[in-house]
């Protein structure tokens, strides 16, 4: 299950990428918001909490640059969200660090390009390994 969220400025890819979701058969959680103008911190704090409480295993979250939802998301518990705007990151990020939540900028990417990255994301498992190790360390800050 994924939850997904965006803010005003990337509600039209939200939409988008939902509709893609769709057509793949991949459920998930849709955390809005649909009210203009919104504060992207709301919305990533909810993603993140469907994440936290176990009723989705990964987040996609949505603003103009990926950054703001990237940057607050990062601050929840239990989170590692990388901001993609190109598939090989987002298959690294799931590769090297375990990335649970994956955040695109709307004024960054198309439609296209987001479901390509979307696609990478979903598709790639953690490689686990020495990876494992660094992943653990990076968690330790959240203690
Ligand atoms: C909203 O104008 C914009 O600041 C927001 O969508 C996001 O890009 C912030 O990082």
């Amino acid at each position: 299950m994924l939850a997904i969220g965006s803010d005003h400025a990337a509600a039209s890819l939200r939409i988008a990428v939902k509709k893609y979701l769709d057509e793949k058969g991949i459920a998930y959680i849709d955390c809005g918001t649909d009210e203009a103008p919104s504060d992207y911190p709301v919305i990533a704090k909810k993603v993140c909490g469907e994440i936290a409480q176990g009723n989705a295993d990964m987040g996609i979250l949505l603003c103009g640059t990926g950054i703001g939802m990237c940057m607050t998301a990062n601050k929840c518990k239990g989170i590692r969200a990388a901001v993609c705007s190109e598939s090989y990151s987002a298959r690294f990020t799931r590769l090297h660090n375990d990335a649970n939540v994956l955040c695109m900028g709307a004024r960054v990417v198309g439609e296209g390009l987001a479901a390509e990255i979307l696609d990478a994301f979903l598709d790639t498992k953690f490689e686990g390994g020495r990876h494992q190790r660094r992943v653990d360390m990076m968690m330790e800050l959240e203690k």
